[in-house]
This record gives C-alpha cells, sequence and structure tokens, in this order.
C-alpha cells in the first residue's frame, strides 16, 4: 500500500448505514455528518454508504441528504462529507452478497456498520386493548406495547432455484439474518479500520421493547411466535451483549468476525489484526412509518407519545434526530470515550451495554445505559452501579440482576451463537451452490 493510501485510509472515515431512505435511518446519515463535522479536524472526511431498496429511493435520498447538508453546513465544510448509495434487500441472501463484494472490492475500510433497516412486520393493532391501555396505562403501553398483531410464520421468497431450501423467517432475515450475512462478509474491511477510532464497529439497532421475554432459543427465526418483530430484536442484544465473552468465541470472535484474511492484505493471512467489535443501540420511541397509520392516528400517536414523555418516560425520543444520538455516538466516538462509558459496568464484572436514546421532557438528549430482562445494566449483578440508572425510570416489574440470570443469558448467548454460525456456514454453501450452477449453465 503506497504512502497516499495509507493517509486516505487515515484521514477518511467510512460508514455504512441501512435502510436510510426513511426514518431512523435517513436521521442517522444526517446526525453523522453534523457530529462529525462538529467533532473531527478539517483535515479528516467522512464517506457515508448508505443503502436503500430500489435505485430512485437512492436517488432521491442522496438528493435529500445532500440538501440537508448543504442547509446545515458551510461549503466548505459540506466538501468534506460524501453520500454514496448502495441497493440492497435483506430478504435477498444473493442481493446481500452482491452488496458486500461491491464494498469489499471498492471501499479501502469500513470504521462503522449501522445495521439500521428493519421491518416491524405486523398486521395491525388490537384497537380495543390498544385503547384501553393507552387511556389507563399511558407510559407503559407506548413504550411496550402488547397490543401489536403479527402473522405467525412468514417466510422470505424462494432464495434459489434448487429443489429444496430450508425455512428462513422473513421478519428474522430483514432484521436479523440479512444484516448478520453483511456484517460476517465486510469483516475485512472492519479490520482494517484501525484509526482514529480503533478496530473497525458492527452497530446493531435494537429496540427498547427487546426482551428475552418474547425469544426462544429453540425458534431462533421467530416462526412459532406472533411476536416475531420482538423475538428478533431480543436476538439481536443476545448476540451483540456476548459476542465478546469467552463463552461465545468460537462462533463470534473466531468465526464470525474472523473475516476473510486472504482478502486483506493488510493482516497477511495471520489473525493478529484487531477483531471488530459489537455495539448495541437503540432509538427510544421515535415516530416513524414503521408502523403504518392513517394520518390522523399519527397525530394520535405522537400526542401520546409527547404525553409520555411529559409523565416522565426517558425513553420518548419522538424525533428521528434525537433518536440517531445513540447509534451515532456509538459510530463517531474515539474507541478511548466508548471504553471509558463502559467501564463502570467491567469494574463491576459486567460487560457490554445497551445504549439507548434518551429525551428528557424538555427535548435535552442523551446517551443512556438501557436495562434488559436477564442482563440488567450492563451485565451487573445486583443494585445498578452507575447513578444515572439507578435514577431511570424503570419497566414495571424490573429486578435487580442475579447471578443465575447472568449466567443463564451467558449460556442462550453462547447457544444462539451456535445456531448462527451454524446457519450461516449454511447457507453460505447452498449460495455457493447455486452460483456454481448458475455459472456452470451459461
Ligand atoms: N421508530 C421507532 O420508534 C423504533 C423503535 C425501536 C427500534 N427501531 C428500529 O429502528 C430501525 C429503523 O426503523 P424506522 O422506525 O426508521 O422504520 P422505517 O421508517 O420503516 O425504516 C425502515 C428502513 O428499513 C428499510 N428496510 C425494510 N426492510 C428492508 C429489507 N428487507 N432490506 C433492506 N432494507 C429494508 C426500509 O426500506 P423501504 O422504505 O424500502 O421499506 C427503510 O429504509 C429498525 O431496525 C427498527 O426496528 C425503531
Amino acid at each position: 500500500m503506497g504512502e497516499n493510501d495509507t493517509r486516505e485510509i487515515h484521514e477518511n472515515l467510512y460508514i455504512l448505514v441501512t435502510g436510510a431512505n426513511s426514518g431512523l435511518g435517513f436521521s442517522i446519515c444526517c446526525r453523522l455528518a453534523d457530529e462529525f463535522l462538529s467533532t473531527h479536524p478539517d483535515s479528516q472526511s467522512l464517506t457515508i454508504i448508505f443503502t436503500t431498496r430500489s435505485s430512485r429511493k437512492a436517488e432521491d435520498t442522496r438528493r435529500r441528504l445532500e440538501k440537508y447538508l448543504r442547509s446545515s453546513s458551510t461549503p466548505s465544510a459540506a466538501e468534506r462529507v460524501q453520500f454514496v448509495s448502495e441497493n440492497v434487500d435483506l430478504t435477498d441472501l444473493h442481493s446481500v452478497r452482491l452488496l458486500s463484494r461491491r464494498l469489499v472490492q471498492t471501499l479501502p475500510k469500513l470504521d462503522a456498520i449501522v445495521l439500521n433497516a428493519g421491518i416491524g412486520g405486523w398486521s395491525g393493532i388490537d384497537w380495543p386493548n390498544a385503547i384501553w391501555g393507552v387511556c389507563t396505562d399511558l407510559l407503559h403501553q407506548v413504550t411496550w406495547p402488547p397490543y401489536k398483531l403479527a402473522p405467525v410464520g412468514v417466510l422470505t421468497n424462494k432464495q434459489t432455484e434448487g429443489p429444496e431450501e430450508p425455512l428462513l423467517g422473513y421478519v428474522f432475515c430483514a432484521n436479523v439474518f440479512g444484516h448478520y450475512m453483511l456484517a460476517h462478509n465486510v469483516a475485512p474491511l472492519l479490520q482494517r479500520a484501525q484509526t482514529p477510532n480503533g478496530p473497525g464497529r458492527v452497530i446493531w439497532v435494537s429496540s427498547i421493547e427487546a426482551t428475552t421475554k418474547l425469544f426462544h432459543v429453540d425458534d431462533l427465526q421467530g416462526l412459532r411466535t406472533a411476536a416475531p418483530y420482538e423475538s428478533s430484536k431480543a436476538l439481536t442484544d443476545i448476540l451483540a451483549l456476548t459476542s465478546d465473552l469467552p463463552g461465545t468465541a468460537p462462533w463470534a470472535v473466531d468465526s464470525f468476525l474472523r473475516g476473510d484474511f486472504e482478502s486483506n492484505p493488510d493482516t497477511n493471512g495471520t489473525s493478529a489484526a484487531p477483531k471488530p467489535t459489537m455495539y448495541l443501540s437503540h432509538p427510544g420511541v421515535c415516530a416513524t412509518t414503521i408502523i403504518p397509520l392513517a394520518l390522523p392516528l399519527v397525530y394520535a400517536m405522537l400526542i401520546a407519545f409527547w404525553g409520555a414523555r411529559m409523565l416522565g418516560s426517558p425513553w420518548h425520543t419522538l424525533s428521528t434526530y434525537l433518536g440517531a444520538c445513540a447509534p451515532v455516538f456509538l459510530a463517531l466516538s474515539g474507541q478511548a470515550a466508548l471504553d471509558a462509558a463502559e467501564k463502570p459496568y467491567h469494574q463491576a464484572g459486567g460487560g457490554r451495554a445497551k445504549w439507548g436514546s434518551s429525551s428528557s421532557r424538555l427535548g435535552v438528549e442523551s446517551v443512556a445505559c438501557t436495562e434488559i430482562d436477564g442482563w440488567g445494566y450492563g451485565g451487573v449483578v445486583g443494585r445498578p452501579v452507575v447513578e444515572a440508572d439507578r435514577c431511570r425510570r424503570r419497566k414495571r416489574g424490573a429486578v435487580d440482576l442475579t447471578r443465575e440470570e447472568r449466567e443463564n443469558f451467558e449460556e442462550l448467548g453462547r447457544k444462539c451463537w451456535k445456531q448462527m454460525e451454524e446457519l450461516r456456514i449454511q447457507w453460505d454453501e447452498i449460495l455457493d451452490r447455486a452460483e456454481k450452477a448458475k455459472t456452470s449453465d451459461q
């Protein structure tokens, strides 16, 4: 690698954001640009590679992002940020492969990938329960809504022309598995990101709603549950939070994050390069079209969310720009800042935290550690160790983490990582065979 290439790698940040044409994804791109320009020296530039599902959406999104950038920065600052569009449908594993290949062939590295795209997969709302719940228990019902309805067992389209294929859950594939395959495929690019932010980061976007109570390890894809979205987000939490534990290392660090060393000239085929790291975020609760509603109901939803914020909910960010606070913090902060944020949890025997976007009543944003069933705050057993966590409003019925629950969560992580890697390897073989068959037919 020449001197110019090395300089280019050190002075440019490359960040991938999936699902950027609407809602949170669009705001993540805007906020990445804003925060990068206000925190990074003039010598550095940022390339945001954003994905949509069609060329039309890509063009429209690029136009809106560029317009935003022109309106929020000076012309010379705007030159330091570049938007590059890519297409991918995460429920089409062939499309995920094609995107991965294009990225590996065209980019020098990736500093972070923000795995934002996602679907709810809901078919409707149980209105009598929703109205009753919102009128009688507003704050909890609009933070952890129990009234969304979803069909059971929805599958993706067939992935290959082969006669038989394993089942692939639609919500699971859109929210978890498509991203999982993508992250594995671009691991060589993440490995090359060493400065200025440290090893490349995989940043998952989960939900405040995720709970292991709606996840069953023998139904990894959520094919037998009426809550496939919640199941997929719980799995996201489990994978991200246990990714650096010794028990998951054979699948997480040594296999999934290892990448293809042969395609990474910097590592000379050794495993000495720093491994990419995984972080977990959620946007709080913001108003987007992830639940499609008629316009009057959108206003009703906004009023309900605002009411919850006034009643003391720390999670009602409402705007997607505020919702982008935590993912952007994880994508842009220096490694020292992230390590400092997680230090109290590590020092108390915990591990990774789930970082959420939080808002005060007046709309003052912050990044806050989120309590999770079975993992507590940052995996620390007993009382929360950080003062701010002790003061934050909890989910009704939440109790301090016990040692047994923490051990169970680690075991759950081990089982999930094993199954995910087995599934990835199985699908990679199927896709290899399908590609080979296609080339020999031509
Ligand atoms: N809104 C909230 O309060 C909230 C709360 C917790 C978590 N989240 C999470 O935040 C993320 C973004 O959600 P949002 O609220 O911003 O929803 P949104 O406005 O519906 O955006 C979802 C994005 O994902 C893309 N997408 C959907 N299916 C895809 C697929 N198969 N392949 C590729 N891209 C796909 C969509 O593209 P199309 O436009 O082409 O469909 C869109 O760009 C999701 O992971 C969601 O679970 C949101």
